[in-house]
């Protein structure tokens, strides 16, 4: 049910509500604590103080360098949270103040989300579980016929929604994927679809997404750019950048609270199949059809995308996570926070270069830019020893696998020279990642690259 079905205009009761209006923060709510970088301030994260236990029995601060697969709670999140708790209550369904204020919210975060990715006015903006629900979402709302194209570097969620996408191999270099693009699109008949990361969760490297979109509508077909390692990274503009759809997760932007996004065209969306059915999806469910109106529909579903594909009670709180750490981040300002990532990223990787037997994985070079994700393997050891290893003697936290993204991992370990220690193929059949953010340190990169030194030192 929506707002204008409920016959509840939530945010009727504020005219033009400012965010913190909507959060609702009291005025009495503690300011989170904030670090200091350069003329900005950089929000702090929840945790910063965690201290794990290694072997021995001795507690240490935990060193979080696994930031790609979920990053921590920013202070900024949590206090919007707690501030929604006590007024939590339905949203789109409910009469009383607590459900008008709660739908407020819920609709603000969607406003926030909106501005946050630089959407077009028509643009729909659907909260879904995550990046994988979002990007499933879109698969199921494709039109019929519609070819999809994927390169073979995505992430899982990215590549396998699609029926029989045509799938590209990695590309040499940047240009390369856009040529190899073009091909692909190239005489494609009916409706089309361009899926790209705009930056890999195994490298961090950017890719073209800009030069991608371009080449995706010179043949007419679309672009959907999978942002859940860009924005937690770099400011993202679909109108700018002139991309059709964009997907992201709440859980690493800093919001862990179960939600993600697809922001995007409503055309394809308002057309497709409810995703899921029922409640909030459908405007009426009537008698059918009768001998006075044999065409009359049993279900009329909504037309605009959101009640459309968001039935069931929304996860508001996630929602409203999502927006607060939007708001976090556009109001410490991307300067700031890429100036501080760049300068832990350049010291984290001078310092795995310096480590003699650990190789770093890219695509298109050492320098091509990237996110704050590097992946590596080491000579002598397995992803997993390194990291159990990093875990239970250091506290630090990494990723050790193929990340959800075999294919591509395959293709980097490949490429990687260990032959002289690995014979059996046993170090590079994975790699390890670490990766970084708000809230890492000096001292974390600092203790990864003397724990990595002190391991390849015990290589026989
Ligand atoms: C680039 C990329 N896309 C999609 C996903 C899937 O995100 P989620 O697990 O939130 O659905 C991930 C998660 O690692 C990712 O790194």
């Amino acid at each position: 049910m929506t707002s204008k079905e409920s016959g509840v205009s939530a945010l009727s009761i504020f005219t033009a509500p400012t965010a913190s209006a909507v959060t609702g923060a009291p005025a009495e709510a503690p300011v989170p604590a904030a670090r200091p970088c350069g003329e900005r301030e950089i929000p702090a994260v929840l945790g910063a103080d965690l201290e794990v236990p290694v072997r021995g029995g001795r507690l240490v601060p935990y060193a979080n360098l696994d930031y790609a697969a979920s990053a921590p709670c920013l202070e900024p999140v949590s206090a919007a949270v707690a501030a929604a708790l006590p007024a939590y209550s339905s949203v789109h369904r409910g009469a009383g103040y607590a459900s008008q204020l709660t739908t407020a919210r819920y609709e603000q975060a969607r406003h926030t989300v909106r501005a946050f990715t630089g959407a077009r006015p028509g643009d729909a903006v659907v909260f879904t579980r995550n990046t994988t629900d979002a990007t499933n979402l879109l698969a199921r709302s494709l039109p019929e016929g519609t070819t999809v194209v994927v390169f073979d570097t995505e992430h899982h969620a990215s590549l396998l929604p699609w029926t029989d996408p045509v799938r590209l191999a990695p590309p040499a270099f940047p240009g390369e994927a856009v040529r190899a693009a073009d091909a692909a699109l190239e005489g494609v008949r009916g409706p089309a679809l361009l899926v790209v990361t705009a930056a890999s969760n195994v490298t961090g490297e950017l890719w073209p997404i800009a030069a991608l979109a371009h080449i995706a509508h010179r043949h007419g077909a679309r672009i959907l750019v999978d942002a859940a390692q860009l924005a937690p990274h770099r400011p993202l503009n679909l109108t700018a950048l002139d991309l059709d759809y964009v997907v992201f997760s709440g859980h690493k932007l800093y919001a862990p609270f179960g939600t993600g996004v697809l922001v995007g065209r409503p055309d394809w969306l308002a057309g497709a199949e409810p995703y899921l059915k029922g409640g909030g999806a459908v405007r009426a469910v009537n008698g059918g059809a009768t001998a006075q109106d044999p065409d009359a529909p049993e279900v009329e579903w909504h037309d605009d995308p959101e009640a459309r594909h968001e039935a069931g009670t929304p996860n508001v709180l996630g929602a409203v996570a999502l927006a607060a750490a939007c708001d976090a981040l556009t109001a410490t300002g991307w300067n700031a926070l890429v100036r501080e990532e760049g300068r832990l990223l350049g010291r984290l990787r001078a310092g795995l270069a310096a480590v003699e037997g650990v190789h770093e994985l890219s695509l298109w070079g050492p320098d091509h830019p990237r996110v704050g994700i590097v992946s590596f393997v080491v000579d002598g050891f397995t992803a997993r020893e390194v990291a159990e290893t990093l875990s239970n003697e250091y506290g630090i936290g990494v990723r050790d696998g193929k990340f959800c993204a075999h294919p591509f991992v395959r293709h980097l370990l490949d490429a990687v020279d260990t032959s002289g220690c690995d014979p059996d193929n046993a170090v590079t059949a994975s790699a390890v990642r670490a990766s970084i953010g708000i809230g890492t340190t000096e001292e974390h990169v600092d203790r990864l690259l003397a724990a990595l030194a002190d391991l390849t030192s015990r290589r026989g």
